[in-house]
């Protein structure tokens, strides 16, 4: 079973994904990481042809076989990582090793376009959604800094993910949506593996 989680930044993604995948026993696949791994590539000058992405255990992320998993997050790669996904060539190179990656096992794989072109075919489709506020209350939370620009830095990063030219951010026809707003994480998660449950049943009749 293949299960697709896409949506805006920090809706909550990478931790309802992770949850997902450990109780499930599924491979967990975080594509954003993939995104910010090639941009932390072309931050230290190497070269993106050539460099090595790879997905590991729990979703740690490898560049070129090191781990670089815990750089991942630092907000200069927010910008950086949206803008080189426009690129065309960056997005079919990381999109053909998600496919391989998935291929034949049981995952859970978070991202934009994970439900439109991923994996269009997988079986539970997952469109996570927040207010832009609540998202960024919860990475000024997390980050520190200053409210209104974390804020703005969330917006420019929506507009851009949402209106390139190829794969954007949008809800697969048959994704179902899932406003976090004013739901604490377990109770996402509780409302994530009914739809996986669901499915299931529905698979098995
Ligand atoms: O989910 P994230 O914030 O870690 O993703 C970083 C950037 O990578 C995001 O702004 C857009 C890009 N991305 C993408 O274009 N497609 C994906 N499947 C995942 C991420």
């Amino acid at each position: 079973m293949k299960v697709a989680i896409d949506g805006p930044a920090a809706a909550g993604k990478t931790t309802l994904a992770r949850a997902l995948a450990q109780k499930l026993g599924f491979l967990f696949v975080p594509t954003g990481a993939m995104y910010r791994a090639a941009a932390l590539a072309v931050q230290r000058g190497c070269n993106l042809q050539t460099g090595e992405i790879t997905v590991g255990p729990e979703g740690t992320v490898f560049l070129n076989g090191e781990n670089v998993t815990a750089q991942l997050s630092h907000p200069s790669l927010d910008e950086l990582s949206s803008a080189l996904a426009v690129d065309e060539a960056v997005r079919a190179r990381l999109v053909a090793l998600q496919r391989q990656i998935a291929q034949g096992c049981d995952v859970v794989m978070e991202g934009r376009d994970i439900g439109t072109v991923v994996l269009p075919h997988a079986e539970v489709k997952i469109f996570l959604w927040a207010t832009v506020e609540e998202r960024a209350r919860r990475r000024w939370r997390d980050q520190g800094g200053h409210y209104e620009e974390v804020l703005a830095a969330i917006q420019a990063r929506d507009a851009r993910d949402s209106t390139r030219a190829h794969s954007p951010l949008r809800p697969a026809p048959d994704a179902v949506i899932l406003d976090t707003t004013d739901r604490s994480e377990h109770e996402v998660l509780q409302q994530a593996l009914e739809l996986v449950e669901e499915r299931r049943a529905r698979l098995a009749r």
